[in-house]
């Protein structure tokens, strides 16, 4: 029996310096994960610097072709057109690729992964099982290993960790309708938009007027819409992300869905309120009981000291918070419910489903070709 991956697979991460790359270090380093060599991959901009992980400074290097000769795993936090350029010479090497780009997410041959949804559907997908066993291959069958994997959109994964375990425990068919309004933090514009909207915060404490050299606007004190390309439909490229993505990941693309994403000046982790409508039904009582035992979710809903979710407790944690469960009262009883979630865009959202993904297929075996 091999394994989909060595049990220490070498690592690169391209886009170390960003702000996803900067949290991938600090998981891979919290988590103890199994690895040989690390590469760390960035802009020349970056090239001759060097980034602290597990008390050792790694040098990082320029992105070139050869990059990822004797990479095992190779994880891109780049954005999309280094993910289109570069990861199909790392799959040619030999590297599973994993995604964090929207470049692969709609590629039907590329698994769209979030571990506790659909981790073993994207792994039967690939070719592998998670229990041991015969595959009944004929001999000399070739088993391929994925050469992409896509880690979806921060906002679909925090929406989706919640309102998944109530799609379906709902019956019927689960969510026949989704409204979501996304309240979207800082982290996932970049690391320089972090910075700026700190700098715009010391601009205003100094009396200045604010730095607008990234988004060319006011952020500190506002808010704005998601400054994806808006789309001959009025929505924007995340809001069509997050409907996609969601139809993609159920495998069930019935379920109505409609979004309006919103960038709020908040440094790292997204809100998200959510209005369900079922198909069969649910109560909030049976939502409360899902929700309590659903991995990686955590019940924040204290109504009498008016505690609920924000970024502030989601920010730094693994876990999505989930509160203002309420059944939704325009709607006939058990057919609606209201959510409101927060999210670590950067962890949750992003780091950690990868580094969960690389996790998974160090675990998951593989059947040899006779
Ligand atoms: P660099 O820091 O050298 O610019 P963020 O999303 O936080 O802005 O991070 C983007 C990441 O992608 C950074 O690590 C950045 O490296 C990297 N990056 C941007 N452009 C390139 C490029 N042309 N080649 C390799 N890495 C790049």
């Amino acid at each position: 029996m091999g394994r989909m991956l060595p049990e220490r697979p070498n690592l690169a991460i391209v886009g170390a310096t960003g702000a996803v790359g900067a949290e991938l270090l600090r998981i891979l380093e919290e988590r103890s994960f199994p690895h040989g060599r690390l590469r760390l991959l960035a802009s020349a901009r970056s090239a001759g610097t060097a980034l602290l992980y597990r008390g050792e400074f790694v040098n990082v290097e320029e992105l070139k072709d050869d990059a990822f000769d004797g990479v095992d795993v190779a994880i891109f936090s780049a954005g999309g057109a280094i993910s289109r350029r570069y990861a199909p010479i790392a799959g040619a090497a030999g590297a599973v690729v994993i995604d964090n780009s929207s470049a692969f997410r709609m590629d039907p041959d590329v698994p769209l992964i979030v571990p506790e949804i659909n981790g073993e559907a994207g792994l039967t997908a690939i070719g592998c099982r998670l229990s041991a066993g015969d595959r009944g291959l004929e001999p000399g069958t070739e088993v391929r290993r994925p050469s992409i994997i896509a880690n979806p959109n921060c906002s679909t994964i925090i929406a989706l960790m919640a309102v998944t375990p109530l799609h379906r425990a709902a019956g019927s068919g689960g969510v026949e309708r989704m409204v979501v309004s996304t309240y979207q933090a800082a982290s996932g514009a970049g690391a320089g938009v972090m910075r700026e909207l700190e700098q715009q915060a010391r601009d205003f404490a100094a009396g200045r007027p604010f730095t607008m050299d990234l988004l060319g606007r006011q952020y500190l004190f506002n808010l704005f819409s998601h400054t994806s390309t808006v789309g001959e439909s009025g929505y924007n490229e995340e809001e069509m992300k997050l409907m996609r993505e969601t139809h993609r990941i159920w495998g069930d693309s019935s379920p109505r869905i409609t979004a309006t994403c919103v960038r709020v000046p908040v440094l790292r982790a997204h809100c998200e309120a959510i209005n369900l409508t079922f198909r069969g039904s649910l109560t909030e009582d049976e939502a409360r009981e899902i929700l309590a035992s659903a991995p990686g979710v955590k019940i924040v809903d204290d109504r009498a000291g008016n505690r609920f979710p924000e970024p502030i407790y989601a920010s730094g944690i693994d876990e999505v918070l989930v509160g203002r469960i309420r059944a939704d009262i325009s709607q006939p009883p058990g057919k609606g419910l209201e959510l409101f979630v927060a999210g670590d865009q950067l962890r949750k959202g992003a780091a950690l489903n990868a580094v969960q993904i690389a996790e998974m297929l160090i675990h998951a075996p593989q059947p040899t070709p006779a």
